[in-house]
């Protein structure tokens, strides 16, 4: 049982020592010294971002900016899973364009090679092992009442491919092969952590032992953002159409256009009336982007019912160019940075192919294969 001290840190025992010590040299007799050996321990992070299209911010201020911070108190894994994407069939240029649009914006962003593994999913072939045994314990019933593959089936009828069913067994490896605890996902993903738990049970189940820890979801900062997309719904999603999301690599101009096209709704009629949905937002995105004082400015005008939405839509649209202009000036850089990208790639599938590697072995073994 490890000893925490703090968030994320802590010790864990790793050996006791029983040495009979002499009172003297030569005596026979002496004291037993119990000797504790620790060793410094840090909780394990792994989280994965599909590889289907830009970053935006969403994922920025929703996941990637949390990473950011993880990386200097637990042992994280951040990889591409570039894997789960082929269950949409891309094409090759696609996939490996994707992937390494994802590599560029998570170090953009602020993730450090030399602090996090920063891996491809595609990299570390121990994961699709672990996914074939985890197959094994995984059920029809229960796969096919999964929320997102029901969701998927309704959208998609004509490509239920037997990759999407076991979408989540392979999202169970992702996270088993590290034995992560701590799960950064959103909270459409609580299902497939719950999903991970399962498998890892039965698989100490059937084996009788507790090779496995459980993975819970993990939110790192106190409150949960909120980032809203631009039509008027639900959240920022790439998905929902174009002009929905702001993507870390747009460029001013392409920003203002979109939060300029943002829905909002005739206006205020009375005093301090309740904001609609779309309206709020966009207060929702100011809050994330802009200052206090400016998300006041407009609250006021709001609820005096003197707002023009033509002026909030430009302010938000400055804000947003001045929050994302760090990212977006090294998105460039990077992208043309082969040699870089090629040294974090393989540092980083070094990095998590040792992890990979180790528990691989020791499933073997649990399982049953020998040598011969
Ligand atoms: N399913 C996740 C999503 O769609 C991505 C993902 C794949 C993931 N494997 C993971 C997230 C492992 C966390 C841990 O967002």
């Amino acid at each position: 049982m490890p000893l925490s001290f703090g968030e994320g840190f802590g010790v864990r025992l790793v050996s006791v020592l029983f040495k009979k010590k002499p009172i003297s040299p030569g005596d026979g007799f002496g004291v037993r010294l119990k000797i504790l050996t620790f060793a410094p321990y840090m909780e394990t992070v792994v989280s994965g971002i599909r590889s289907t299209g830009n970053l935006h911010l969403g994922n920025y201020y929703g996941a990637i900016q949390n990473f950011v911070k993880m990386q200097n108190e637990y042992k994280c894994y951040f990889f591409i899973a570039d894997l789960h994407s082929l269950t949409t069939h891309p094409t090759p240029a696609n996939l490996h364009g994707t992937a390494k649009q994802v590599l560029v914006e998570y170090l953009a962003a602020g993730i450090d090679p030399e602090k996090a593994t920063i891996y491809l999913q595609s990299d570390v072939p121990e994961v699709i092992e672990l996914y074939l045994y985890l197959n094994m314990n995984a059920y029809q019933g229960e796969l096919e009442r999964s929320t997102s593959f029901k969701d998927k089936v309704r959208a998609n009828p004509d490509n239920v491919n037997a990759g999407l069913l076991t979408y989540p067994v392979l999202m169970a490896a992702d996270i088993l092969i590290h034995h992560a605890t701590k799960v950064p996902v959103g909270k459409d993903q609580e299902q497939h952590l719950e999903m991970s738990r399962t498998f890892g049970n039965r698989f100490n189940r059937l084996y009788n032992n507790d090779y496995f820890t459980e993975p819970y979801a993990f939110n790192f900062s106190e409150s949960l953002v909120k980032i809203p997309g631009l039509d008027g719904k639900g959240k920022m999603g790439k998905s929902e159409g174009e002009g929905n999301a702001i993507f870390l690599s747009d460029t001013p101009e392409a920003i203002r256009k979109k939060v300029m096209r943002a829905v909002t709704d005739a206006g205020p009629t009375q005093d301090n009336q309740p904001k609609p949905q779309e309206i709020q937002n966009l207060f929702d995105l100011m809050k994330v982007v802009s200052t206090p004082d400016t998300l006041e400015h407009f609250d006021n005008l709001y609820n005096t019912c003197a707002i023009r939405y033509g002026d909030l839509k430009k302010q938000l649209a400055e804000d947003m160019i001045i929050a994302t202009a760090p990212i977006r000036e090294k998105i460039q850089d990077i992208a043309n940075d082969a040699p870089l990208l090629r040294q974090v790639a393989r540092y980083g599938a070094t990095k998590a192919r040792e992890s990979a590697s180790k528990t691989i072995k020791e499933v073997r073994e649990i399982i049953g294969f020998r040598n011969f």
